[in-house]
């Protein structure tokens, strides 16, 4: 059986998608064969962030329907044990049922490690669908009040399902702020949502709007691939986004970005 991991988040646009795709990467770049699932039905995000937009003849839905195989339906991300279903394209999604959901998950699990479901924005019905099909979820969330606040409330939904376990991703962590204490700590965060941290991202200028680099040395990527350190041996190695504001160098970065 693989872990089923559902990647929520309370606020939209906090980073779930990207942070799938870049999970994905990191588990696969360690040899984990990981699928990932596009629980955001009728739009394709995932498979634009991971580069495979329209390379699919078949999705979700088709699979559902009986008109393909399962694998065909999967495409391989070149040279990783990486695996995508796309989205359904063409069905609304109150049309994917949870119960279809769950077992098509189910009957995906005996063929991958990992599989990581990318669940759609807000507490509506793909959300319940995402979660219940789902034996961990790891909760997004950026160190602005509001998201937060909102991560609170799906913290509070999560813990009415039967997960196993329930983690925490801040994203967007500036460390400039962070040295000055003009953003809230993720270690705050953690306590405040009374869950762990599974791992502490960093705003990264790398991470271009709907485009995740397949390698390469950016510090999300880097702060991303602790994470999934992180969830195969629990060693709890976290980025420390403050590093490179640090000392006489980092003061000078920290007065560039102030008046960048
Ligand atoms: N660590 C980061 N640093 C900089 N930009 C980021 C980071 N994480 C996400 N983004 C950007 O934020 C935007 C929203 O991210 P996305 O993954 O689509 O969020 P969601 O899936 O939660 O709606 C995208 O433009 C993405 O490139
Ligand atoms: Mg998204």
């Amino acid at each position: 059986m693989s872990n089923t991991v559902v990647i929520t988040s309370g606020k939209g646009g906090v980073g779930k998608t990207t942070i799938t795709a870049c999970l994905g990467f990191a588990l696969a770049g360690r040899g984990v064969n990981t699928l990932l699932i596009d629980g955001d039905v009728g739009l394709n995000n995932l498979d634009v962030a991971l580069g495979m937009e329209n390379r699919a003849a078949y999705d979700m839905a088709d699979v559902m329907a009986g008109k393909c195989r399962v694998s065909q339906a999967i495409l391989q991300v070149p040279g990783y044990p990486l695996y995508i279903m796309p989205s359904a394209h063409a069905v609304y999604s109150e049309q994917i049922k949870t119960g279809d959901f769950r077992s098509l998950i189910a009957r995906l699990g005996g063929s991958f490690d990992y599989i990581l479901i990318d669940c759609p924005a807000g507490i509506e019905g793909g959300f319940h669908r995402a979660v219940s099909a789902s034996e961990y979820a790891i909760v997004v969330t950026t160190p602005h009040i509001s998201a937060v606040r909102d991560a609170d409330k799906v913290v509070t939904l999560l813990s009415g399902y039967n997960l196993k376990g329930i983690s925490l991703i801040v994203n967007r962590v500036r460390g400039d702020l962070l040295v000055r204490g003009e953003t809230l700590e993720p270690k705050e965060i953690s306590r405040l949502l009374r869950y762990p941290l599974l791992g502490i991202v960093p705003d990264d200028d790398e991470i271009s709007a709907g485009c995740v680099p397949g390698g390469g040395e950016s510090s999300a990527l880097c702060a991303i691939d602790m994470a999934a350190g992180n969830m195969l041996t629990g060693d709890g190695r976290l980025y420390d986004p403050t590093l490179r504001y640090r000392g006489i160098l980092g003061a000078i970065r920290s007065r560039l970005k102030r008046n960048a």
